[in-house]
């Protein structure tokens, strides 16, 4: 359900804050940067960990709210079986090895995406760790596994469907109320590491006014230096949520000025 404590960038303009609450991060690039150094395609995978290490604690020291990986496209099952089958060994050894570190630093876990497909084993491992973390509050990291933005469209329109008997319509709200990350606000940040300048499935729907930020560095490359630039970049733009420059100099506050 929803966190009503949240509004739709479209339906208002949101108040914003000088760092993203909320990062969202394509992680690309882990295979060109194995293949860069003769190694096979999967060690790029496993560097690719150690570089989600360090973005989980530079989100912390810099007061992000809310982190949220691409890890695994609905699409990515396109991949040879031996890749997709190591992705997801890793997937279930990293949760197994890290979900402690993450409730100690009092992170709240949670995966989206659509689980169907996953190993009863990967099921469990995430259920517990969502379980486990469900109180935490410093950070919450979500990881989209097997998540496809029009995926997580259709998915939250059916559910809507299922439940409307005398259906009069479907509401913006009704949609981003079912949507896998109605508990969040909107993505700020929008990083796409690797190089390609393309969403690839993710948040189609609450990318709406997100701002882009995409670098060449290469996934396992991409540290807390990387991500500060990042968020430099974000701080000069000017976000305007379909309003002139003019208006916005004009408010006296924007941070209270919550209606278009
Ligand atoms: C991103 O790195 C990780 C996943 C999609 C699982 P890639 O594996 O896509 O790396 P490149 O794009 O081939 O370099
Ligand atoms: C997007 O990367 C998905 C993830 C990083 C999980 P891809 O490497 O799969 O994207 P495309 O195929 O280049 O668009
Ligand atoms: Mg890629």
């Amino acid at each position: 359900m929803a966190d009503q404590a949240f509004t739709s960038s479209t339906l208002a303009v949101p108040s914003l804050n000088k760092v993203p609450q909320h990062v969202a991060i394509i992680m690309d690039g882990n295979g060109r940067w194995a293949r860069k150094r003769f190694l096979p395609r999967i060690a790029g995978h496993s560097r690719g960990v150690e570089a989600v290490r360090g973005i989980i604690r530079a989100s912390i020291e810099r007061g992000v709210g809310y982190l949220t990986l691409f890890a695994f496209s609905s699409e990515n099952w396109r991949r040879p079986a031996e890749e997709v089958s190591f992705l997801m060994q890793l997937f279930i050894k990293s949760l197994q090895k890290e979900v402690s570190r993450l409730h100690e630093n009092n992170i709240r876990f949670r995966v989206i995406g659509d689980r169907s497909r996953f190993e009863p084993i990967l099921v469990k491992a995430i259920e517990a760790a969502e379980e486990l973390t469900a109180s935490n509050t410093r950070l919450h990291l979500t990881v989209a596994a097997n998540y496809g933005g029009r995926w997580d469209v259709l998915s939250a329109v059916n559910r809507i469907l299922a439940r409307q008997a005398g259906m009069e319509g479907i509401s913006e709200e009704m949609i981003s109320a079912e949507l896998s990350m109605s508990f969040a606000p909107e993505p700020d940040l929008f990083i796409r590491t690797g190089g390609e300048k393309r969403i690839s499935n993710f948040l189609l729907w609450q990318l709406a006014y997100t701002e882009f930020f995409f670098t060449d560095a290469l996934w396992p490359d991409f540290d807390a230096k990387a991500f500060d630039q990042a968020i430099a970049s974000y701080q000069e733009r000017e976000r305007r949520f379909g309003r002139t420059s003019e208006q916005l100099a004009n408010a006296t506050d924007s941070k209270t000025e919550h209606h278009a």
